[in-house]
């Protein structure tokens, strides 16, 4: 792999425990002010320190983020649609040169297989990767799943190799029971993390990081599940302990609670 696009995956993925803790903030390209991020600014900056780094549009990026920052940033570039439509519908908003420019450690795109615009998002994934390819910057595919679309290991297992097939250098899907091993094994070399999905109960979600892991995920892009909770840095700092110390999900519960009773003790 070229010097550059290995530098900069190594960013992303830590090559002392080859895991990573992405914090995912994007949801604003077409769900507008989510619940969590109305502040990105406030919501986000104190999660940092606890990321290793962070999925996010260059709109936010520009307004909510300070440039001293120093991580890593994989950038969306896909959008065009928003909750009111039809959500495969996205095109390529942003330039490689206005990636080069942010200093994007990776740039992404959701790819939805099965969905109305297939083949669109398909050849969205492929442009990326090309452009991407004359910079050095390495392409995480997301693999989004349109409302009809059963998550199961059959199907997430199609979307994922899809885009490991176009090119991509890490794959985000969805966790699902069973044989989520199967879904990794169809990746092949590729690094996959899981989605959070929409929010549940913390120790639901740390059990789903932990049984991804387990499963051979390299780690996590959780958004909802980190910002929607009550306690989002006990949050994020639990998820961190399962994927980088292979915390239990008992010990990295209390780790949660742990953050949530000093927060509760502050006010
Ligand atoms: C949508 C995305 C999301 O922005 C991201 O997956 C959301 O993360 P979470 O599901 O953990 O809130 O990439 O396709």
């Amino acid at each position: 792999m070229e010097w550059g696009m290995e530098n900069r995956l190594a960013r992303i993925i830590n090559p002392k425990t080859k895991r990573c803790v992405m914090l995912a903030v994007d949801h604003g390209y077409f769900q507008g002010p989510t619940s969590g991020l109305q502040d990105l600014g406030k919501a986000v900056n104190p999660l940092l320190p606890y990321a290793d780094a962070l999925m996010i549009t260059r709109g936010a990026l520009r307004n909510w983020i300070p440039p001293i920052t120093d991580k890593p940033i994989v950038l969306r570039v896909s959008g065009g649609q928003s909750i009111l439509k039809e959500l495969s519908n996205e095109v390529i908003t942003t330039s490689i040169q206005d990636a080069v420019r942010i200093n994007a450690s990776a740039i992404t795109c959701s790819v939805y297989v099965g969905g109305e615009y297939e083949k669109e998002t398909i050849a969205n994934l492929a442009r990326i990767v090309n452009e991407g390819a004359d910079y050095g910057i390495p392409v995480l595919a997301v693999t989004a799943v349109g409302k009809a679309m059963v998550r199961d290991a059959r199907y997430l297992g199609l979307a994922s190799r899809i885009c490991v097939e176009i090119g991509a250098h890490i794959v985000k899907t969805y966790f699902c029971e069973p044989d989520f091993d199967k879904v990794v094994t169809a990746c092949g070399n590729a690094p996959v993390i899981i989605a959070g999905g929409k929010k549940i109960e913390e120790k639901a979600a740390l059990e789903m990081a932990k049984k991804s892991i387990e499963a051979g995920a390299v780690g996590v892009d959780m958004g909802r599940n980190v910002f929607q909770s009550d306690n989002p840095v006990g949050m994020i700092r639990a998820v961190r302990a399962i994927v980088h110390e292979n915390a239990s999900v008992n010990e990295a519960f209390k780790i949660y609670k742990k953050n949530e009773s000093s927060v509760l003790l502050q006010k």
